[in-house]
């Protein structure tokens, strides 16, 4: 009873979430000010809360904050000629998110609805952790383009095999955000929003 209350009361003091979203921006220049560990830790229990499908949880972090593995990274993240992920290598932690192989039930139920839930999950505990880093004032930048297999490789990530194949989803750069944020680029509302049907009226 007390910690239900304390929980309500503790979320109507919490920041304004439309606030919080607004204000999340991928953040691709760093400070080299180290981010201090309760903050961190605090972003990794937000991924943890996360929902996902079955609540199977298929999802482990593994934090960089070792210079050398962290460039190391960073040269994994590029696209030879281009400025791309150039900046993975100013932050002074790198998130690489690891899908673990889920439960069997999840598995078969993504068979069947031909939807990989574990990326649905994957998403949505990675988000939760730049939405509390953001909150924290920290930024971050999710990173999707990188060598997996070298990435694995450098973590010392088991493959595992058939349904037990372990993944890298992700990287998520953490660290102090050394520029203003940009404006965010968004589709207006009404062009993906319908109401009743695809493309109904009243939007
Ligand atoms: C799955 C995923 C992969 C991404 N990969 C990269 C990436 O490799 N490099 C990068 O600079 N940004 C990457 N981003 C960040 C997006 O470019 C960014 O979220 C988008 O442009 C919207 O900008 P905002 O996050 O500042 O609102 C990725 C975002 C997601 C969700």
């Amino acid at each position: 009873m007390y910690t239900n209350l304390s929980r309500i009361l503790h979320y109507n003091s919490a920041m304004d979430f439309l606030k919080l979203v607004q204000h999340r921006r991928s953040v691709r220049a760093y400070r080299e000010d180290p981010v201090p560990p309760d903050l961190l830790t605090s972003c990794l229990e937000a991924a943890r809360l996360a929902p996902s499908a079955t609540n199977s949880q298929p999802w482990h972090f593994i934090v960089v904050t070792d210079t050398e593995v962290r460039s190391r990274i960073a040269e994994l993240t590029r696209l030879p000629g281009s400025r791309m992920n150039a900046f993975a290598a100013q932050a002074p932690v790198i998130i690489a998110v690891v899908a673990e192989p889920p439960r069997l039930v999840t598995q078969i139920g993504a068979l069947l609805q031909k939807t990989p839930f574990y990326l649905l999950d994957i998403g949505i505990a990675a988000e939760h952790l730049c939405l509390r880093a953001a909150e924290a004032g920290l930024g971050t930048c999710m990173i999707g383009w990188f060598d997996e297999k070298k990435v694995a490789s450098l973590l010392g990530i088991p493959k595992g095999s058939g349904l037990h194949r372990r993944r890298v989803s992700l990287l998520i750069t953490l660290g102090y955000p050394a520029d203003a944020p940009r404006e965010a680029k968004r589709k207006p509302l009404q062009s993906i929003v319908s109401y009743e049907r695809y493309g109904g009226e009243g939007n």
